[in-house]
C-alpha cells in the first residue's frame, strides 16, 4: 500500500522520473528539455534540503509523487555551489554553460527548447528564483513543487503531501534572522488547470500570467 515517507538518496533516479512524466505541455516533446527538467526543478532540492522533501512510496519502494523544497530561499542559494559540484559537474546530462549571467528566452523563435538556458537555470539559482522575484522574496521565503505520475493523482496524496512539506518547514528559522509568511510559487501559464488544486490547499493567485508566462501564487503558514 501507498504511504509518504521522506525522501532517500536511492530516489534520485525516481524522482527524475516523475519530473519528466509531469512537465509542462510545453517542454514535454523536447528531448533536452526532458533530460535537464530534473536538474532545473527537482535534484537541487533533494541534494540542499532533504529534510523538507516528500515522496509518495508505491509500498514497493519506488517513488511516484513527491512535494520538495525549502523553507529559506535565501539560505538554498548561499549553499548551491555544493548542488554544482556534487551534482551538475559530476552529470553527464548535464553541460557547463560559458555565461552563466546570460539571459535568454528558454524557447527559441521556432518554439524548440533552447537548452542552454535549461542548463543555465540549473547552475544559476539567481536566474530560477531570485531575479525579478524581489517582492515576493521579502515576505514569502520558501517555495516548493510537486508533481504526482497519472496514476497516483485525483487520490489525495496531493493535499496529505503539501500538509506535510508545510509541517516541515514551518518553523524553520530564517538564516538572516528575518520572518517568513509562507510559500510562494511559479505556475507555467500553460498549466492553469492546476491553479484550483493550489487554491483548495490554502494558495491564493499574487500574480497572473503577463511578461513572464507564469502564476505566481502564495500561501501563508
Ligand atoms: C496537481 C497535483 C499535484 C494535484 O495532486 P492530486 O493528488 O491529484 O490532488 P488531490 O487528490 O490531493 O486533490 C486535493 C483536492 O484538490 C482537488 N483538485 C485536484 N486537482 C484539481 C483540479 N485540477 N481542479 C480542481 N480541483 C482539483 C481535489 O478534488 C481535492 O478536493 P477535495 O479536498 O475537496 O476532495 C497532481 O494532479 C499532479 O501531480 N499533476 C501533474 C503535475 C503538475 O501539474 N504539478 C503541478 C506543477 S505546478
Amino acid at each position: 500500500m501507498a504511504f509518504i515517507r521522506p525522501y532517500k538518496p536511492s530516489d534520485f533516479e525516481g524522482m527524475s522520473h516523475i519530473c519528466r512524466e509531469t512537465l509542462n505541455p510545453a517542454l514535454l516533446p523536447s528531448i533536452p528539455g526532458r533530460r535537464l527538467a530534473p536538474y532545473v526543478w527537482t535534484h537541487q532540492y533533494t541534494h540542499l534540503s532533504p529534510a523538507t522533501c516528500f515522496v509518495v512510496d508505491d509500498g514497493s519502494g519506488r517513488p511516484v509523487g513527491y512535494c520538495i523544497g525549502c523553507p529559506d530561499i535565501a539560505a538554498f542559494v548561499a549553499a548551491y555551489d555544493s548542488y554544482t559540484t556534487q551534482v551538475l559537474d559530476p552529470s553527464p546530462e548535464v553541460t557547463r554553460p560559458d555565461d552563466l549571467e546570460l539571459k535568454e528566452p528558454l524557447f527559441l523563435p521556432d518554439g524548440s527548447v533552447n537548452a542552454v538556458v535549461l542548463s543555465r537555470l540549473a547552475y544559476n539559482p539567481h536566474l530560477l528564483l531570485v531575479d525579478g522575484n524581489a517582492d515576493l522574496l521579502a515576505e514569502y521565503k520558501a517555495t516548493m513543487h510537486i508533481d504526482l505520475l497519472d496514476e497516483y493523482q485525483g487520490q489525495g496524496w496531493g493535499k496529505q503531501l503539501i500538509s506535510r512539506f508545510v509541517e516541515s518547514i514551518r518553523d524553520v528559522p530564517q538564516r538572516d534572522g528575518g520572518v517568513s509568511k509562507g510559500i510562494w510559487i511559479g505556475v507555467a501559464g500553460d498549466n492553469g488547470k492546476v491553479v484550483p488544486f493550489y487554491e483548495k490547499q490554502g494558495f491564493k493567485i499574487k500574480q497572473r500570467p503577463v511578461e513572464s508566462k507564469t502564476y505566481f501564487m502564495v500561501r501563508e503558514f
